[in-house]
């Protein structure tokens, strides 16, 4: 009797491990998970983005694959992400431009707040406002006297309509009342190339791919968009020192999956950006490019659902009044 009851017991143990192995084996994600940057390879979005994919693949146990689909300041990779498979394998890590989008576009083929779902916030990359090496000016005050003087030929990159470097040059020319002649691209990676080579004039763009120009001294900074000035650049005053105030915004980074997928999968992704952002490697490099991981409390699609409800809200009288619209 004891002799059977051990090994009903063992049978019983047996079954029981095979089922939550089954269950987990069976558990998301079974394949490698899409992650869409809407803007080109190279650039700041795709910076953060594989760095964090790279953490996050770990956690998750298969590959997050990075996909760039760039073009029209971000809408056209947003607008993949919000039409693909609900199934918690298309993930889209976009930033503040999912907010300004939602004004900037009249016909956009998606309903921002409406077709996706959440995972968390990521960080908030700080902006530089730059020139090419050569330009005439040392100080914001000079850049300023010498855009104001050359309007008509003073070139500013920015990646398309939409964009984080579209926004920082709209607050730049408003700042100033002027309008200068714009020039887009599928991202800031290809427009940094084009700035260095002195194609084009000015460009603001994210820290997390202008740090290293600036430490090299390959462009001007002229300013830093944040509150406070970076320990990685010092030497570069902020907009309000500088004497532009109004210039001052963050570009908040947030993933977002399309509108319907699994719980499961949502959770299982929030908690892998939780363990990716507390990452001592992700810490040190996102601090070398003047910028930080959001907090963990920010990790979570409560957090990232609220950010871009009040930031649309927040921008849209600002675009509104610019009457700058892409359609
Ligand atoms: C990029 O990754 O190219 C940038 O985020 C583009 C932008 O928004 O300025």
């Amino acid at each position: 009797m004891k002799i059977l009851n051990a090994v009903l017991g063992a049978t019983a143990l047996a079954a029981l491990s095979l089922v939550s192995a089954v269950a987990n084996a069976a558990g998301y994600p079974e394949r490698q998970i899409t992650m869409i940057v809407p803007f080109a390879a190279g650039g700041p979005t795709d910076t953060v983005a594989r760095l964090v994919a790279e953490n996050m693949s770990k956690t998750l146990g298969q590959q997050i694959v990075v996909e760039n689909v760039g073009g029209a300041g971000g809408t056209l990779g947003a607008a993949r992400v919000a039409n693909a498979d609900k199934d918690g394998y298309t993930v889209l890590l976009h930033h503040i431009g999912m907010a300004t989008s939602d004004s900037l576009y009249r016909k956009l083929p998606y309903k921002t707040l409406e077709a996706f779902d959440y995972v968390g916030l990521v960080t908030d990359v700080p902006m530089t406002l730059l020139a090419r090496k050569d330009m005439p000016a040392n100080d914001l005050k000079g850049l300023v006297e010498y855009a104001k003087a050359n309007k008509d030929k003073v070139t500013v990159a920015n990646a398309g309509i939409g964009a984080a470097s579209h926004l920082c040059g709209m607050l730049f020319m408003s700042s100033i009342q002027t309008a200068l002649v714009t020039v887009p691209y599928k991202g800031t990676g290809p427009a940094m190339t084009d700035l260095l080579g002195g194609q084009v004039d000015i460009m603001c763009d994210q820290t997390t791919n202008t740090t290293k120009q600036i430490q090299g001294g390959t462009v001007k900074a002229y300013a830093v968009t944040s509150p406070a000035r970076l320990d990685v650049l010092k030497d570069v005053p902020t907009v309000k020192e500088a004497g532009l105030p109004q210039m001052e915004v963050g570009i908040w980074h947030g993933i977002y999956t399309p509108k319907g997928a699994p719980k499961e999968a949502l959770d299982k992704l929030s908690g892998a950006l939780k363990v990716a952002l507390a990452d001592k490697n992700i810490g040190a490099r996102f601090a070398e490019l003047g910028t930080k991981p959001s907090p963990e409390s920010d990790a979570t699609p409560a957090a990232l659902k609220a950010k871009l409800e009040s930031e649309i809200a927040r921008w849209k009288p600002v675009i509104e009044a610019a009457g700058q619209y892409a359609d």
